[in-house]
């Protein structure tokens, strides 16, 4: 049958393959090769589909559909519900457009792809098909809304101690860019629906690169991913489950004491760039500081040139210097 020669042609290749070189190889039309495609993916092949590069196979343990996700987390311990969409805009967007359905409870929302992917500042997040985590946690914290900051930070340690799991040496650039070598390759959005009252809900958004050998031009010098770092390629639901394993080991702290009191010298031991000089740029203007700690709140403790200090509110500043992807 034509899918079974679709899937040899896939297996045999390590990187993508084209519609057109396929249908070429194997004398087909295009739309034969794409409903072989179709009906690969119907037998629970995971195939990434890439516009302008084609077609890759993922290894079977990549497979990521709600069960394979509920199972993992369970195994951990975390009955956590999950959506699951192959595709979708942003999952911050999918979470914020379902939270009205689960007033208290936690889900994750996880997509195989991204169409529009967001970041930080405006910024947008290359999410491709099959090769990322791209995640967002719903969350219904019991805290004053002025602190949900703290929960980026706590994502963002509960993200470098998977790395770290993995045997990667990760560090984070405050408050929540996740490092390996000198580049990003993690991000944390977290955005929050709140008002006089308290905090409805939370949306912590993660994306990770994990399998990506190819970044667009704009982002080659700045982002990584796992493969691009050890040549392995890794199980997502894996990174996924210990991930969250992580994040709910260390938020009931956070919820009972209101603070990073607990988590702040762990934070630290992953924190790049203290003791190094920084650019600051905020409100006030830009100017020159070394980068010390983080205080309870999160916020990062930087000393200007007369040796005062500033405690940074994370949002409202950003600070270059150490990475340029900043
Ligand atoms: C950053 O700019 O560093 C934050 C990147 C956050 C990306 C993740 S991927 C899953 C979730 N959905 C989004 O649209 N963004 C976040």
């Amino acid at each position: 049958m034509l899918k079974d020669e679709v899937l040899k042609l896939l297996k045999s290749e390590d990187d993508y393959l084209s519609g057109q070189r396929i249908s070429t190889l194997l004398g087909v039309s295009r739309t034969a090769v794409w409903k072989s495609i179709a009906l690969l993916k119907a037998e629970g092949y995971a195939v990434s589909a890439v516009s302008n590069r084609g077609y890759r196979l993922l290894p079977k343990e990549d497979i990521l559909n709600r069960r394979e996700l509920e199972e993992g987390l369970l195994e951990k311990g975390l009955n956590i519900k999950v959506v699951y969409e192959e595709r979708t805009g942003s999952t911050n967007l999918l979470a914020k457009e379902n939270a009205g359905s689960y007033v208290k409870e936690d889900v994750l929302f996880v997509a195989g792809e991204q169409s529009a992917g967001r970041g930080r500042r405006g910024r947008t997040w290359f999410s491709p098909g099959g090769e990322g985590i791209w995640m967002s946690l719903l969350l219904h914290p019991q805290m004053e809304s002025h602190k949900a900051g703290m929960l980026t930070l706590l994502a963002a340690l509960a993200a470098a101690k998977s790395l770290e799991d993995l045997g990667f040496v990760p560090g984070i650039k405050w408050p929540n860019d996740i490092v390996l070598g000198k580049k990003k390759v993690c991000g944390i959005l977290t955005e929050m629906s709140a008002d006089m009252d308290g905090i409805h809900y939370v949306i912590c958004g993660i994306g990770m690169n994990v399998s990506t050998r190819h970044f667009p031009e704009d982002l080659a010098e700045l982002a990584t991913s796992l493969y691009t770092e050890s040549g392995r390629l890794y199980s997502r639901k894996e990174i996924i489950a210990d991930l969250l394993l992580h994040f709910y080991r260390l938020y009931p702290l956070l919820l009972q004491e209101g603070s990073l009191s607990s988590l702040q010298k762990d934070y630290e031991g992953y924190l790049l760039g203290k003791g190094e000089r920084i650019q600051v740029h905020g409100a006030k203007g830009t100017y020159a500081a070394m980068q010390g700690g983080i205080n309870d709140r999160g916020e990062l403790l930087v000393y200007d040139e007369e040796g005062k200090e500033h405690a940074l509110l994370s949002g409202e500043v950003s600070i270059r210097g150490l990475y340029s992807y900043t």
